[in-house]
């Protein structure tokens, strides 16, 4: 899966700055093209002449060098690689990224690219469960940035613990098997709603729900990362448009009804993670509706069920669901699964710390109509999400 891709190690100041050389190495032998970049600190560890030598490539460290290939050499490599590895990625880089700092080549050329990038986290055990690493490391995964052990074991400071770099063969299978989960959905077409719709009651004020758009922007973001054509049809949100993804913007459930509907043909897969209203007001006044001090109903009616009609009219799509619920969530969720007629529904309760709306973790469930049951414990959006893609990926048959 790596062969003929271009790869960026980056190697930052730790004693494990060594094991970067057989990271190099296992990359060139399974045909990757690959460039290094190290810190100052690395090249008191390991020098620039033993990762040139096993990269055949010139070595980045300072920002002023002569240029070697190109003329802004750190934005050039940060567009020209595929992905970037950083082995082994200090507590000091790892704050540097969570923070933007870019005050060398490589932490200026980890600002401006686009790649994926995988970090194997290489420190003394007390830095690594020091709390500002731990955030930082939350941080940089909730941007999908990925990271890779550390493992545990014997430290260079002559204590045990965890911290140690993850071995050189573990993090170029890690890489391996995410450039394999690419592909796994090219040549599909994915539809994902997200955010909470808006119904309005007169041109200032709507009624509303609490959804952040998160989950349903992290499964669009985790559709695309694995080659699918990703339209996100999505309700008001701060969030920006993952990379590589159409979004269509709606405001109401109606307005996300046809949406879906008139693109649902031509549709493989549907992620129905928008919280959507199920009742609108009976009418919307023209004009701001004026206070006179009496008490006031809203008269409401039912909003179409979008997901409801999409399980009818399927033919070969698949068709996920989610369920948001503050109690009986498994008893609620089933009963939503057979309704709707999905092939799986990813159930969550809503009331639980770190799940649900604006959390940027979720703790969920995923469910299918032959009974089947996974449990997944508290991770970021994007881990529910790229699971769910794997799953997707199956119902598939891709
Ligand atoms: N859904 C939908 N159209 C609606 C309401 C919900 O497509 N009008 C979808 C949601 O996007 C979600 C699933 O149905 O994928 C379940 O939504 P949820 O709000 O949990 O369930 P409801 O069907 O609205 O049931 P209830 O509000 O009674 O829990």
């Amino acid at each position: 899966m790596l062969t003929g891709k271009k790869v960026l190690v980056g190697v930052t100041g730790g004693i494990a700055a060594y094991k970067a050389a057989e990271v190099v190495s296992r990359l060139r032998k399974l045909g990757v093209e690959v460039h290094v970049a190290m810190t100052k600190s690395a090249t008191e560890f390991i020098t620039p002449l033993t990762l040139r030598s096993l990269s055949t490539n010139p070595v980045y460290v300072d920002m002023f060098d002569e240029p070697k290939l190109w003329n802004v050499e750190h934005i050039a490599l940060a567009e020209y690689v595929d992905s970037v590895i950083i082995a082994p990625a200090t507590a000091n880089i790892l704050a540097k990224m969570t923070t933007g700092i870019a005050d060398d080549f490589l932490s200026t050329v980890l600002l401006a690219t686009r790649a994926p990038i995988f970090v194997a986290p290489a420190m003394n055990h007390a830095m690594y469960h020091h709390p500002a690493t731990q955030e930082n490391l939350s941080r940089l995964k909730e941007r999908g940035i990925k990271i890779i052990g550390p493992g545990t074991g014997f430290q260079a400071c002559g204590t045990e613990g965890d911290g140690r770099m993850s071995e050189a063969v573990e993090i170029v299978e890690t890489v391996t098997q995410w450039f394999s989960g690419q592909d796994c959905l090219k040549g599909k077409k994915a539809l994902v709603t997200a955010g909470g719709t808006q119904e309005p009651l007169d041109p200032v004020r709507y009624l509303g729900n609490r959804s952040s758009g998160k989950m349903g922007y992290a499964v669009a973001q985790a559709l695309q990362e694995a080659g699918a054509e990703t339209i996100l049809v999505s309700a008001p949100t701060d969030l920006p448009t993952p990379s590589g993804v159409t979004r269509v913007s709606v405001h109401t459930a109606l307005e996300m009804y046809d949406a879906v509907l008139e693109r649902f043909p031509n549709i493989d897969v549907v992620v129905k993670a928008a919280a959507v209203a199920d009742y609108r007001p009976a009418t919307q006044a023209e004009q701001k509706i004026k206070k006179d001090g009496v008490s006031r109903t809203i008269d409401l009616i039912p909003n179409p069920d979008i997901l409801a009609e999409l399980g009818r009219r399927k033919t070969s799509q698949v068709l996920i669901g989610f369920a948001a619920e503050t109690e009986n969530l498994l008893a609620n969720a089933q009963e939503k699964m057979h309704r709707k007629n999905v092939n799986l529904l990813v159930a969550n309760d809503v009331t639980k710390p770190g799940a649900g709306f604006g959390s940027p973790t979720n703790i969920v469930s995923f469910l299918f109509p032959d009974g089947r049951r996974i449990d997944f414990p508290q991770m970021s959006k994007l881990e529910v999400a790229r699971n769910l893609v794997a799953e997707i990926a199956n119902l598939l048959g891709t």
